[in-house]
């Protein structure tokens, strides 16, 4: 209806609790870093939360428009804070907490956020993450360029046990490894502590009503090149593609306990954390930790602490647990799982066997989900028990998707092909812009081929119709003029039995104009020796073809990764080719691996 108005917060709460009647159904299970540590929300908790932190945004002066930067841990006032936001149609920007300082001052200053919501600091597995300390740091950046945050709101979480009862975290027990003693520092009239500020906030808000196409959130995609992109999402039709999606793809029934590992700083823990679920009434699992600490077995000891129905994770976690064997996974039950869901970079068909074969125990469809920060929801996707799956497949397109396999000249090609994905019509979910920059956002996504949303990806259409992604474009080599994707050469290193992971790049070849250089890790118990080269040779041989033969396989004890796992190929090709201009690093997750590689990299064909 032309001229309505909505908005996202009060569809996701004030409807679920007043017009569904779902208030004491509990929106999270939260379970901390340490498994004893764990509370839950219920939907009405929920609501009473956000209306009062509503007003604590709007006593600071946040208003519709406004853009407000969060820095927080993975508990449930992250989702309190982003909904209080939403609530007040003012911009949520949210800034993973494994990102730098140097990383939130960017993206603080580039969207001029006027508030930061951040937390003292919290524990992820064995480390512990003092983040008021990174925000400090970049509002003090912010400062230097002329940018002063006039508010900065701070979550007691480490040491909530010191506010006593009245919080409903500080309910859980005590953690029991010593609390160290945090020192934060205090900036007088721009730190606040968030339960200070609240204990004079009402419990009633009035959502403020947005149109449609009113801007929600700004997120920033992931910084493997160049700056990063403020993704913008908008109401209505992200809020639409979200409930939808979620619904299908996860078979959606109001008795399920829904568990997205992702967490809330990136698109998939927007979508399927928190706006997807709450739109729906689902009950979710919010996990603040790691799959390997205490042990490797915590995702399926979580699955079955809350009989988990429906798991979404991505490939790279599935890899790291397959590492380790079956035994972890199976000394749980996992009875209640019905629905496995995967996403974030292509799975190779070894990984989703085991997913499928070992975690599943055969009887759950596995979703492989294709979409991205811009397409704000699951565009390639089964629909479980509806869609005949293959391992590796995101298979056909969700409803109301239109996609193509474009050639080089822009052309679509029909029946089997390979080439670029692009989708022939807007859905939804789609982004709007990028924040501040339209035209980056146009010449991104609609320049390369006009009339058409350029994904990036590279993608195959085999004889039954299904999509497979390849990998993304800049991932694509030719050698001697045939197209190759890296990640079809990962996939077939990763069949053998000794490869926990590979990255492979292209490399500069005199005669073949490139060739394949990779790195691999190795699972426990394996050593690498020129007859493992070998094998992994003939393996690739024979998966693929000779042309594919690699020239270099290197032993990598570690691969450079962003923050959310991606693996940085842009890092590995010039590790390769001994170039030491590695360009902005800031997003390795852990530099140490690149000086590792550097001194052990492959100095002849072999
Ligand atoms: C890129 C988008 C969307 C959530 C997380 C990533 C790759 C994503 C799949 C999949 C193959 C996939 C693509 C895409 N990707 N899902 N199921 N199969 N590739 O969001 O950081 O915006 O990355 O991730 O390359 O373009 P993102």
């Amino acid at each position: 209806m032309k001229g309505a108005t909505t908005n996202i917060c009060y569809n996701v709460l004030d409807r679920i609790v007043h017009e569904k009647k779902l208030g004491d159904k509990i929106a999270f299970y939260w379970e901390g870093n340490e498994p004893e540590e764990t509370t839950q929300i219920t939907y009405h908790e929920l609501l009473v939360q956000v209306c009062q932190f509503s007003n604590v945004l709007r006593k600071q002066g946040i208003r519709k428009g406004d853009r407000v930067a969060i820095y927080m841990p993975m508990i449930p006032k992250l989702v309190v804070a982003m909904l209080a936001c939403a609530r007040l149609g003012a911009l949520h920007s949210i800034v993973f907490a494994g990102f730098s300082a140097e990383s939130l001052c960017e993206r603080i200053l580039d969207a001029s956020c006027s508030l930061l919501i951040t937390a003292d600091a919290f524990y992820r597995g064995e480390k512990l993450v003092k983040l008021k300390e990174l925000a400090d740091e970049a509002l003090e950046k912010c400062r230097e360029k002329g940018f002063p945050v006039r508010c900065c709101i701070v979550v007691k979480h480490l040491r909530r046990t010191e506010l006593g009862t009245g919080d409903s975290l500080s309910q859980s027990p005590p953690i029991k490894r010593p609390c160290p003693d945090v020192q934060i520092s205090w900036n007088e009239g721009v730190d606040f502590w968030w339960h200070e500020l609240i204990h004079e906030a009402g419990d009633e808000c009035e959502p403020e009503w947005c149109d449609a196409e009113d801007p929600l959130f700004i997120l920033y995609t992931s910084g493997s090149t160049g700056k990063p992109k403020g993704v913008v999402h908008t109401v209505g039709g992200y809020m639409l593609y979200v409930a939808t999606t979620f619904k299908y793809v996860f078979d959606f029934h109001a008795e399920d306990v829904f568990w997205c590992t992702a967490d809330i700083g990136w698109i998939t823990g927007h979508s399927y954390v928190t706006y997807g679920p709450m739109a729906n009434g689902a009950t979710s699992v919010l996990f603040e930790g790691i799959p390997t600490y205490p042990d490797v077995s915590r995702m399926w000891s979580i699955v079955d602490k809350y009989k988990v129905t429906k798991f979404y994770t991505a490939p790279t976690a599935i890899r790291l647990l397959m590492k380790f064997g079956d035994k972890p996974v199976t000394k749980h039950s996992r009875a209640s799982l019905q629905v496995l869901g995967t996403v974030g970079e292509p799975i190779n068909p070894e990984a989703w066997l085991w997913y499928h074969q070992v975690v599943g125990a055969q009887r759950c469809p596995i979703v492989d989900t294709f979409w991205q920060t811009e397409t704000g929801g699951h565009m390639l996707t089964p629909l479980p028990g509806a869609t005949p799956m293959k391992p590796g497949s995101a298979t056909f397109p969700f409803f109301g998707v239109a996609p193509a396999i474009l050639n080089e000249s822009g052309e679509e090609l029909e029946g089997e092909a390979e080439g670029y994905l692009v989708f022939k019509q807007p859905w939804p979910g789609i982004m709007r812009t990028v924040y501040g920059n339209h035209e980056r956002f146009e010449t991104t996504y609609f320049k390369k081929f006009p009339g058409y949303y350029v994904t990036g990806d590279g993608c195959r259409r085999d004889q039954d119709g299904y999509y497979w992604i390849t990998g993304r474009i800049d991932d694509m080599l030719n050698v001697s003029g045939h197209l190759l994707s890296t990640a079809e050469v990962e996939s077939a290193l990763v069949e053998h039995k000794a490869i926990a992971e590979a990255a492979v790049v292209s490399h500069p070849h005199p005669v073949k104009g490139e060739c394949l250089y990779c790195f691999v890790t190795l699972c426990d118990g394996y050593t690498f020796s020129s007859t493992l080269t070998e094998e992994l040779k003939k393996q690739i041989r024979e998966k693929i073809g000779p042309i594919a033969t690699p020239d270099y396989i290197q032993n990598a004890p570690g691969l450079p990764k962003t923050r959310s796992g991606k693996i940085m190929r842009r890092v590995l090709r010039k590790i390769a080719q001994n170039d030491h201009d590695l360009g902005d690093i800031s997003t390795v997750a852990d530099p140490s691996v690149i000086s590792q590689l550097f001194s052990h990299r492959c100095l002849t064909v072999q």
